[in-house]
């Protein structure tokens, strides 16, 4: 299973990459936001500062939301780098963008995914990986990880290429479930990247076995 960051912020990208357990990377217009880049130029500069950060996949997210813009705005992006990946929304007009990039050779992440047939459609259209979000399922009191487990085995049905990407990751049990379900991608925040690290009796053993050893050598 890969792991992703979910992030614009240089600084969390590079602390994944020196944990050397870090894959790629995905983006979205709330988390550009976030770090406060705005205006195309910086938009597109940045993105072209993360794709250096990392050998894997950056999914850079299109703004428009009809055919033209999007494969305007989805082949300046891929333009940046060859792991540029362009990420579509899950709408009409996004499919058809999706199917139209893949004829193209433009790799694509097919976003806002909330069900599995939404999911099909994604395969069909030819997307390199498919986003479902889970924490947002969770929101509304449903069970995000569902939606994981109906697109795996969909798509290994017909074997389909898509990779399934889990996002809006929320915890560590989310990243050991979507393990079991055959998730072929995670992308998570830093932070919950770092709660995999976490167990009390790790750090009561560690505790133990230093102490023993400076028992003996001072
Ligand atoms: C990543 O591709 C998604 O944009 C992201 O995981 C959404 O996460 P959120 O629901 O925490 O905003």
């Amino acid at each position: 299973m890969k792991f992703f960051i979910d992030t614009a912020n240089l600084e969390q990208i590079r602390e994944a990459a020196d944990m050397g357990i870090l894959d790629g990377v995905t983006t979205n217009p709330s988390l550009m936001a976030k770090e406060g880049i705005a205006g195309k130029d910086n938009i597109l500069r940045h993105y072209a500062a993360i794709a250096k950060m990392v050998d894997g996949d950056v999914s850079a997210e299109v703004i428009s939301t009809e055919f033209e813009g999007i494969i305007r705005e989805g082949q300046e992006l891929a333009e940046i780098a060859p792991n540029i990946v362009v990420k579509v929304p899950m709408i009409r007009e996004g499919v058809k963008a999706i199917s139209k990039f893949t004829e193209m050779g433009i790799r694509t992440n097919c976003t806002l995914v909330f069900s599995s047939a939404q999911a099909i459609l994604a395969a069909k259209a030819g997307a390199t990986y498919v986003s479902p979000f889970i924490g947002r399922i969770d929101d509304t009191n449903w069970d995000g990880m569902d939606l994981i487990y109906e697109i795996v085995e969909i798509y290994a049905n017909y074997g389909f290429a898509t990779e399934v990407l889990a996002a809006s990751i929320r915890t560590s049990k989310h990243i050991k479930d979507c393990a079991m379900a055959g998730a072929d991608v995670v992308t998570c925040p830093l932070k919950t990247i770092e709660g995999l690290f976490k167990h009390p009796l790790t750090d009561i053993g560690l505790e133990k076995f230093l102490a023993d050893y400076n028992k003996l050598n001072g």
